[in-house]
């Protein structure tokens, strides 16, 4: 399979390259992309950066419980999609120039093609990186009922992609790499899905200290139960359920899929394990990141 170039080549019915990275067809376009390093950015802004399948919606939701569900401002009934939209995948066409503030906007966008004032430290960013073998299996199942994704039936097919960088928002290494070693440039604070899944009271809490806001003991408490797994898998505002269904594919999967630490043991074999490791090992051990693969093992 490693040589069959065919099966290899993301298919361009579902993504476009721009400079050296693959962007959905469906949701956006060159222009729209190029138009991004002027957005104008607010000081009060706070991107959500992440590549995909590594806690950017249960980040969205938290950071929604955070900033609005308290303010009781009028934005409690929204879709999540609605109250923080994507950067680069404004399917709804909100308009971004007019979301109450602070903004919140997610990404998937690598460091080098956010908006200029990002880079220019104005706004903040919280970027998420999870297990990447946790990654690879999410993704597969997300591209079977995503619409707008090409469905990659054998997973041993969707792996050898991933890890040549041939997926939407290509090399999971160069984009966590590139994040992390241009941390300098931007207000940014790492956080990682494990730790969110080990400790979520303690990464909510350094959500607020980054955002410099405070909340009650009550207050979090509410963030803290809102936000697992179970809660928001009930609450259709916050899973993505009603994703429009030229999207979403609905019989076929969901969103929340799993919410656990180590599923990839459920889908590799040894064989595609350690294939996995023999291209990424070496690369991960340069990452200022410790990630955990199962509910107890640190590398
Ligand atoms: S996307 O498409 O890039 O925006 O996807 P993303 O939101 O980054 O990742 C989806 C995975 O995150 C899981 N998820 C959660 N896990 C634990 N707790 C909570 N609250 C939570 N919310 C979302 C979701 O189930 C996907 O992971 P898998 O492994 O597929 O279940």
């Amino acid at each position: 399979i490693r040589d069959n170039q065919s099966a290899m080549e993301p298919s361009k019915e579902f993504v476009f390259k721009y400079k050296g990275f693959y962007f959905a067809v469906n949701n956006t376009s060159v222009e729209q992309i190029a138009s991004l390093e002027n957005f104008e950015i607010k000081d009060s802004d706070i991107f959500i950066a992440t590549y995909p399948k590594s806690g950017t919606v249960w980040t969205q939701n938290i950071l929604s419980l955070i900033l609005h569900e308290g303010h009781r401002n009028g934005t409690e009934d929204m879709e999540l999609l609605d109250r923080i939209p994507w950067l680069e995948y404004n399917i709804k066409n909100a308009d971004l120039a007019s979301l109450p503030l602070p903004r919140v906007l997610a990404t998937h966008l690598p460091y080098y093609l956010v908006p200029r004032d990002l880079r220019n430290k104005r706004g903040r960013i919280i970027y998420v990186t999870r297990n990447p073998k946790d990654v690879v299996v999410s993704y597969y199942h997300f591209s079977k009922f995503i619409a707008t994704l090409e469905e990659v039936p054998d997973f041993n097919i969707f792996m050898e992609r991933f890890l040549a960088g041939k997926v939407l928002a290509s090399s999971w290494f160069d984009h966590v790499a590139g994040w992390y070693s241009h941390a300098e440039d931007f207000n940014i604070l790492f956080l990682t899905y494990e730790e969110m899944k080990k400790d979520l009271r303690s990464a909510v809490l350094k959500i607020c200290n980054f955002l410099g806001k405070k909340l009650s003991e009550e207050e979090l408490e509410l963030v803290v139960r809102q936000a697992t797994f179970e809660n928001m898998k009930k609450d259709p505002r916050a899973n993505y359920e009603n994703l429009p269904d030229d999207i979403a594919e609905k019989e076929k999967g969901r969103f929340l899929r799993k919410g656990t630490v180590g599923d990839w043991k459920n889908m590799m074999t040894v064989a595609q394990s350690e294939r996995f490791d023999e291209v990424l090992k070496e690369k991960i051990e340069t990452l200022p990141i410790k990630f955990t693969w199962d509910t107890n093992k640190e590398m």
